[in-house]
């Protein structure tokens, strides 16, 4: 289709040359040298490889380039097709001339789950030959509607080592490419009064697992009216309701949980998305709801960034590298079972350090340490059952936590991050890498905590990779005293 648009305009292009007067001629040459000047300015801009594009302002030539264009220099593809601006801006950025994004705009879940899901869409953009955006990051979550860019919590350089295929682009380098795209086409559709440039073509597609068919469908919907807000920062660049800025199609697709269950569930199901979404749109913008891997093979955790490594080695360090992790997390607890939970607890802490010698205790946990709101999202009824348990093991125990061992502090001090610590955000990721790190780990029982924790599954996962290097156990769970 966009190669048809392509060849019929340059049928209109050699027409309206035939019409053309022998002043073109005079614009020709004109046209040739200011061409000749951009390509040197450009090659300059490719070399760096950054985000300065911006500053680029190609000067436009003023009419259209006459046949003699078209016979003397048909042989060279740089000079011949106006497309070529848009050919050396998508190598730029994608290294092919054409450029085809992987956006996943919003990845669904928190942190531990989202890492997960952001590993299965690299797997995506490799199979799919796509650029894939870093979508941005902050509270707990990675999701286009976050203020920070998705190397505050991951380091880039070692996701890049895990998917060597996979070229990645931040959202500040996306809205660059828009940006320019935008100037060339409007600076080519003009000189032509032509549509030489189309607009950007983008295929929206909702991929979700809420299990509310008994089979995996995907389907053409009718275009999606309530879009996240969030996509509006790329306005207007990238206006999916502005039929001249882009042309949307939109997709739903309806996964249904046993088509994610196993390794060979998930190699049918992975061959049906790849052959779904290989589609010739420049963008695919999704928005993820999946819970669960997409592909037979799981990555490894993206790696966090060293800042974050370093704070848990200093606390670490602080608890004098001995101490007993405890993740607790009081969402989906029998409020009412708290007091026995805060008791089983104690008993099974005293047993530990006894028994063990260790002497530090470090409590990861829901519970609101800075603000009244909780680490959760989902976790918004906090009772004085809740305050108690806390205030009986606080009572018995010297508790530490990320906030009374001064974790993060540089950040805390920066009012730009104000937002990171009300409810649920980085210090998360901390919390799982001092457990990780913990001599003994424990988590809370059936009843007392939420059993099914993605994030206690986590540490427990990468502790029993570590047991070697001299960690006590994978994780315990203590008892409510009978
Ligand atoms: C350009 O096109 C005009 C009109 O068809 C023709 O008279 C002229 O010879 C062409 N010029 C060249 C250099 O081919
Ligand atoms: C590369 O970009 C930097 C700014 O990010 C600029 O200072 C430098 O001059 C550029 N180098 C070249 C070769 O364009
Ligand atoms: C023709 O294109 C090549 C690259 O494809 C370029 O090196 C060369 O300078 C171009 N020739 C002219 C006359 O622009
Ligand atoms: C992706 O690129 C590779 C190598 O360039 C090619 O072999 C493969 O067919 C491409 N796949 C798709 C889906 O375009
Ligand atoms: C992002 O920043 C904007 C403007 O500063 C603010 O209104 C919004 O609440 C922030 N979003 C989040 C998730 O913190
Ligand atoms: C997108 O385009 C529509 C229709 O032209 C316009 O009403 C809206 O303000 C635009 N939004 C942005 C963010 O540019
Ligand atoms: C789209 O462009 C056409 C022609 O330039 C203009 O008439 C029309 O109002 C534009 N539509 C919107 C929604 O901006
Ligand atoms: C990423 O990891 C590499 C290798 O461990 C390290 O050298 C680099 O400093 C890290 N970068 C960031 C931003 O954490
Ligand atoms: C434990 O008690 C101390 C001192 O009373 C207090 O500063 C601290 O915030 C409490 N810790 C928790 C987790 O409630």
């Amino acid at each position: 289709m966009k190669q048809l648009n392509q060849s019929s305009q340059k049928i209109m292009l050699a027409i309206q040359i035939t019409k053309a007067s022998l002043l073109i001629c005079f614009f020709f040459i004109l046209w040739y040298l200011l061409y000749e000047q951009n390509k040197l300015f450009l090659t300059g801009e490719q070399a760096n490889n950054t985000e300065t594009l911006t500053e680029v302002h190609l000067s436009s030539p003023s009419t259209l380039s006459s046949n003699i264009t078209y016979n003397t220099i048909t042989n060279n593809d740089s000079i011949e097709n106006p497309l070529n601006e848009l050919k050396e801006l998508n190598k730029r950025y994608c290294g092919n001339p054409t450029c085809k994004f992987l956006f996943v705009y919003n990845f669904g879940e928190q942190e531990t789950k989202a890492n997960l899901h952001f590993r299965s869409f690299s797997q995506l953009a490799e199979k799919l030959n796509r650029t894939m955006i870093l979508t941005n990051v902050g509270s707990s979550q990675i999701s286009v509607c976050q203020n920070f860019s998705f190397n505050l919590y991951y380091n880039v350089t070692l996701l890049k080592k895990e998917f060597p295929n996979v070229l990645y682009k931040s959202e500040d380098d996306f809205i660059l490419w828009l940006k320019e795209r935008d100037q060339i086409k409007n600076k080519l559709n003009n000189i032509n009064n032509n549509e030489v440039i189309p607009p950007l073509s983008i295929l929206h597609s909702n991929l979700r697992r809420y299990d509310i068919t008994s089979e995996t469908i995907y389907r053409n919907v009718k275009p999606v009216v309530s879009l996240s807000e969030c996509l509006s920062k790329f306005g207007p660049f990238m206006n999916l309701t502005d039929p001249n800025n882009s042309r949307v199609k939109y997709t739903i697709m309806d996964i249904t949980k046993f088509d994610l269950k196993t390794e060979q569930s998930r190699a049918k199901f992975s061959k049906l998305l790849i052959d779904d979404l290989s589609v010739n749109e420049e963008i695919l913008l999704v928005n993820s709801y999946v819970l669960d891997p997409l592909f037979p093979v799981i990555m490894p955790v993206i790696p966090y960034n060293d800042y974050i490594l370093n704070e848990a080695q200093k606390l670490k360090e602080k608890l004098s590298s001995s101490y007993i992790g405890i993740h607790w997390r009081l969402e989906q607890s029998r409020p009412e079972l708290l007091p026995e939970c805060a008791q089983g607890l104690i008993i099974t802490l005293n047993k530990i350090m006894k028994e063990e010698g260790i002497e530090n205790i470090y409590l990861a946990t829901d519970y609101p340490l800075l603000s009244s709101s909780s680490q959760s999202d989902t976790f918004t009824k906090i009772t004085n059952y809740h305050h108690d348990a806390i205030r009986m093991l606080n009572e018995t125990f010297k508790i530490n936590t990320w906030v009374s061992l001064g974790g993060l502090e540089q950040l805390r001090r920066n009012e730009k991050y104000d937002t990171e610590f009300i409810g649920p955000g980085i210090q998360g990721i901390l919390d799982k890498l001092v457990c990780v790190n913990s001599n003994y780990f424990i988590a809370g029982p059936k009843g007392c905590s939420r059993i099914l924790s993605t994030f206690t599954k986590a540490i427990a996962d990468e502790r029993s990779n570590r047991l070697d290097s001299g960690l006590l156990n994978v994780i315990d769970r203590w008892k409510i005293p009978l």
